[in-house]
């Protein structure tokens, strides 16, 4: 889960007396029937690469979007988190020719918890469970139920709790009765978890959980309204924050951006220039404005060496790029990216309009993930793509995604997904890095490979990559 670096020393003591903060957290489980392909579906993601592989229209892209919807749920009522991902009509599940009007599921994850007072680090879980009615005949979306709990890790050290200092457990429900009234249910609660003014009086956090709940909990996911009365309660899907899903096309990377454009990298790889350009003007307050940056620690703090990360992978795609720089164009608003080469004698800069499709795409790649720290998928990465980027593409994502350190005393899991087709970066996957899909029935399947350790070894003597087992039927 997470790894004590050295003991800790209490060297910073915070104002504010009692509460958490959630550091971080890792999505680790699915469980969803009747959005889209999902019907009893299960999936569950592993710290690093998560790769998902299966047959066209098995729901490689359908548990994306499930993610994405995941995502959005954490600041916009639910007809909207619907709408995000095409509205009722294709997220609810078509089964039987008609349309299931119910969504249901539950997602488990683990994070760090932060004393404010004394600095203490522990590790706790979190499950949510909720289910989304669709009625047609009066046009609303609502959370029928909804439950949330978290709870520490038992293996956490006793000795990280003092008196006073109360693990944060925490469990409350809420139910749409016939008549439409909301029933909340405070199953558990530790007082210590709630905001500082409703501290004092328990009764009175309670009555706050209650009185929220009565009101929003039809249109909201508890994972946002929570957190105004309990904190750290919102930090189920925190990892989701900031999320992108990637599907890159190479023109609109190379399309001139305008000066007021955001710096992070859209899902269809525009937002290059103005990324660049905060990076290499380390304009702090520019990135504090836009979420993804903000939310993925440790901001800008090391804009050089990410600029400096992005040039080196540049090289790979061709050696002679020696710098790559943003000008900005005031007369015109726009940001105009140049790319400096080294051709031995004489030294060229090229606008970024002229680079090809390959490189427009890989520079938008490594951009995404060098700074977006929060979990995200790449779907299809091959796409433009020459097979040798295609494993620098893997190796990147590895290196990026396996543990962060997230101060000098803990690290903290971190995960990324892609789907892919290609057999090369299949190759350059290792056996349980793979998530393998398949249509059953019209209903979408995971399971990961159970031989993995035969295929490892097989691969290890043979020479062949994972790519070649898994189409040649060996990966079970
Ligand atoms: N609302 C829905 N109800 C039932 N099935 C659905 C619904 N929406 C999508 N599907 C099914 O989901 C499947 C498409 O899944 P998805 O787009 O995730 O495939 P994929 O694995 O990404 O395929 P590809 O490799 O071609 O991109 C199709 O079989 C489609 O019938
Ligand atoms: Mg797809």
């Amino acid at each position: 889960m997470f790894r004590l670096r050295q003991p800790h020393d209490c060297t910073i003591i915070l104002v504010q007396r009692g509460g958490y903060s959630c550091e971080d957290a890792m999505l680790r489980s699915i469980e969803c029937s009747g959005f889209k392909s999902f019907d009893n579906f299960n999936i569950n993601f592993k710290p690093g690469l998560n790769v998902i592989v299966g047959p066209n229209g098995s729901g490689k892209t359908n548990i994306i979007l499930f993610l994405q919807f995941l995502s959005s749920l954490r600041r916009s009522p639910i007809i909207e988190a619907i709408g995000q991902i095409g509205g009722a009509g294709s997220a609810f599940r078509r089964a039987k020719f008609t349309t299931e009007d119910e969504i249901d599921f539950r997602i488990v994850g683990s994070g760090i918890y932060n004393t404010f007072d004394e600095r203490k680090i522990f590790s706790g879980n979190y499950d949510y469970s909720a289910t989304v009615s669709f009625s047609k005949n009066e046009g609303t979306i609502i959370f029928k139920k909804q439950r949330l709990k978290t709870f520490i890790d038992k293996n956490n050290d006793p000795g990280l709790f003092s008196l006073g200092d109360l693990p944060p457990t925490f469990d409350v429900e809420t139910k749409v009765a016939e008549d439409g009234q909301v029933i909340t249910t405070i199953h558990a609660l530790n007082p210590n978890m709630l905001r500082y003014s409703a501290r004092n009086d328990e009764e009175v956090g309670r009555a706050q959980i209650k009185d929220a709940s009565e009101h929003l909990s039809k249109t909201y996911s508890m994972l946002g309204y929570l957190d105004r009365i309990v904190d750290s309660i919102d930090f189920p899907g925190q990892d989701l924050r900031g999320a992108r899903s990637y599907n890159i096309l190479p023109y609109k990377v190379r399309e001139p951006e305008d000066i007021a454009n955001s710096p992070f990298i859209e899902p269809d790889g525009s937002g290059l220039a103005a990324t660049l350009y905060a990076l290499q003007t380390e304009d702090i307050s520019i990135a504090r404005r836009y979420a993804p940056i903000y939310y993925s620690r440790p901001s800008y703090a090391d804009a050089e060496l990410m600029r400096k990360q992005i040039i080196d992978s540049g090289r790979l795609v061709n050696d002679a790029i020696v710098d790559i720089r943003v000008q900005p164009d005031p007369f015109e608003s726009k940001l105009r990216i140049t790319v400096d080469l080294d051709y031995g004698e004489n030294l060229v800069r090229l606008p970024f309009s002229m680079v090809s499709d390959g490189t427009a795409k890989w520079y938008a790649l490594v951009t995404a993930v060098v700074t977006n720290r929060r979990l995200f998928a790449i779907e299809e990465p091959e796409n433009f793509l020459h097979p040798h980027m295609q494993s620098e593409i893997i190796k990147l994502l590895r290196n990026q995604y396996s543990a962060s350190v997230y101060s000098d005393e803990y690290e903290v899991d971190k995960f990324a997904i892609i789907t892919t087709h290609s057999e090369t970066i299949l190759n350059n996957c290792k056996p349980d890095e793979l998530i393998i899909v398949n249509l059953e029935n019209g209903r979408t399947v995971t399971h990961r490979t159970e031989n993995s350790d035969d295929l490892s070894k097989e691969i290890k003597r043979t020479g062949f990559g994972l790519g070649y087992y898994y189409l040649a039927g060996a990966v079970e």
